[in-house]
């Protein structure tokens, strides 16, 4: 699949069922990622592999780090919420957690380091796509979350930017078509 042809299939499959990509497959994918562009070639994005029984210890992780928010703000915990964190890694069966480890440079701002993270995010989706396999970025309270980047081993300094979930589309036939193209009001030729 060209380039513009997995740009135009790509589409967020909230449920992927095995297999996963792995081996070569896998391994292609990720060097995607690491291909993003990168100004200063920082190489500033990791790839933490969640797969099989590592889902559900990271959805471990997940809960306590909602139970530890709730707590943080006094508020009583919801349990249905509880259960969804600790079981939404299962979506998938396959999750690249990634994230962006701030290097100190005074040339490369942290904001640009985070932009090449979330190119190699894109570029994770669409080389998953132009492989047959469905995806999906995921965020939502966890990435902000100090326990959950703790487990990671990340610092504070540093970011989650995506939950990236990868499998099978169960049956591509009722998979989400290609989004119609739409620029309008996006474009402006400079001067108007
Ligand atoms: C940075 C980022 C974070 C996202 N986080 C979520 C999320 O937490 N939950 C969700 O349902 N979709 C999330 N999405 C997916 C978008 O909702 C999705 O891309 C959008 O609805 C367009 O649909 P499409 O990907 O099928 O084209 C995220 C996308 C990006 C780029």
């Amino acid at each position: 699949m060209d380039a513009l042809a997995a740009i135009g299939a790509r589409r967020s499959i909230g449920r992927l069922v095995e297999p996963a990509p792995d081996g070569a497959t896998l391994q292609a994918i990720l060097a995607a990622g690491a291909m993003a562009p990168d100004h200063g070639d920082l190489r500033p994005f990791r790839f933490h592999l969640l797969r099989g029984p590592s889902l559900d210890r990271f959805g471990a992780v997940l809960e306590a780090a909602y139970l530890a928010r709730c707590a943080a703000v006094d508020a009583a915990p919801v349990a249905a919420k509880a259960e969804k964190e600790r079981t939404k890694l299962r979506r998938a069966p396959l999750v690249v957690v990634v994230s962006t480890v701030r290097v100190a440079s005074e040339k490369i701002p942290w904001i640009e380091q985070q932009q090449a993270t979330a190119a190699a995010c894109q570029n994770i989706l669409l080389a998953a796509t132009a492989l047959g396999f469905g995806s999906m970025w995921r965020t939502g309270e966890p990435v902000y979350d100090e326990l959950v980047k703790d487990a990671l081993g990340l610092r504070s300094d540093d970011a989650v930017a995506g939950f990236l979930y990868l499998g099978t589309v169960a049956d591509p036939d009722a998979a989400k078509p290609p989004r119609a193209p739409d620029l309008t009001g996006l474009v402006t030729e400079w001067p108007a």
